[in-house]
């Protein structure tokens, strides 16, 4: 068994660095990838409805992951602290590390059904979430938020209240909820926080890659990588390995969609690596032409032909299409 499997969060080993979650990105699949670029980078499944989760067996089976994922965590959304707590003990039962509970997701349809960032707002409903899960499992809990609705100034009381309540990690996106994703990440309030609590805190926000996440840190225990891992998951690695080859990128896109391919069929794959690829292809010097032909491959053939002639060279590629 790992020996990270079972470390509370305030016995992991710093810097915490972590893949953030992303719906539709943080797939089995793209963890495992990412698992084999680093060993110590902390693992998020997409986020899933807790009320969904006890229903739907196909999002119960969009939560299964592979034992190389761990130190591997679960974040679910939704707002009834009967449904994460009975979504909690089954995930315990399935091993996952533990849960993370969403309070940051800006999205219309999940703040108007009082889910995600919408908790911010409802602070006696967020900790009783956090005590359900808290107390009735034995898996770390953790709560992933923002700055606040419109401004920082009751990051520290609503974050102090969820630690009260049983969560031992905090992880703060430096926007507020009103920002969505605009203007730049401000961390400085999430250093502040970190002086108020006795838990770890995690920073997120704009990391572009492992190095940057390091100069942000500052008193924090360490970070989440969103945006800049997709189609990129070299952003973990230390800069003198962080300028794969033509050879070596082509070779990591068809692991990728390899890995995908395992728990899908042809069709659904290559429409679902495409969000993947327009995150790979941001680092070749592509004509449009040969970008587009690579994005709208209309099945797995041609994908994999397509991505032959990018290795030979963005040139091969621009020619043939
Ligand atoms: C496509 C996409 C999907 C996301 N899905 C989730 C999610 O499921 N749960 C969550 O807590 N945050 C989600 N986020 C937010 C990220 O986890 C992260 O907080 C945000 O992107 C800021 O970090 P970054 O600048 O490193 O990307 C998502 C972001 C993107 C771009």
């Amino acid at each position: 068994m790992n020996t990270t499997l079972n470390r509370s969060w305030a016995d992991m080993p710093r810097p915490i660095v972590c893949l953030a979650p992303m719906d539709g990105i943080t797939d089995s699949a793209f963890r495992r990838l990412v698992r084999g670029f680093s060993a110590e980078v902390v693992l998020f499944s997409e986020f899933t409805s807790a009320d969904g989760f006890l229903r739907s067996e196909r999002l119960r089976q969009r939560l299964v992951y592979d034992p190389v994922e761990h130190p591997y965590f679960v974040q679910l959304f939704g707002n009834n602290p009967e449904a994460f707590r009975e979504a909690a003990l089954v995930l315990e039962q399935q091993g996952v590390a533990g849960v993370d509970i969403n309070m940051g997701c800006p999205s219309r349809k999940i703040v108007h059904s009082q889910h995600g960032s919408d908790l911010m707002r409802n602070v006696q409903q967020a900790c009783d979430i956090v005590t359900a899960v808290a107390g009735a499992t034995r898996m770390q809990v953790s709560v992933k938020t923002r700055l606040g609705w419109n401004n920082a100034d009751n990051l520290i009381p609503f974050a102090s209240a969820l630690v009260d309540a049983g969560a031992s990690l905090i992880t703060i996106h430096g926007r507020t909820y009103d920002q969505g994703f605009s203007g730049r990440a401000d961390w400085s309030p999430i250093y502040a926080l970190k002086e108020a609590l006795s838990v770890p805190v995690l920073g997120n926000g704009d990391v572009s890659h492992r190095d940057d996440g390091l100069a942000r840190m500052g008193n924090l225990d360490g970070f989440m990588i969103g945006r800049a891992a997709i189609g990129n998951p070299w952003a973990f690695l230390p800069e003198a390995q962080r300028t794969p080859s033509l050879q070596a990128r082509v070779d990591v896109m068809r692991r990728h969609y390899e890995l995908m391919r395992q728990d899908r069929p042809p069709r659904r794959a290559v429409l679902e690596f495409r969000k993947h690829m327009v995150g790979y292809l941001r680092g070749f010097d592509l004509a449009k032409s040969a970008r587009i032909s690579l994005l709208q491959a209309p099945d797995e053939a041609a994908l994999l032909q397509r991505l032959e002639l990018l290795a030979q060279g963005p040139h091969v590629l621009a020619r043939a299409g």
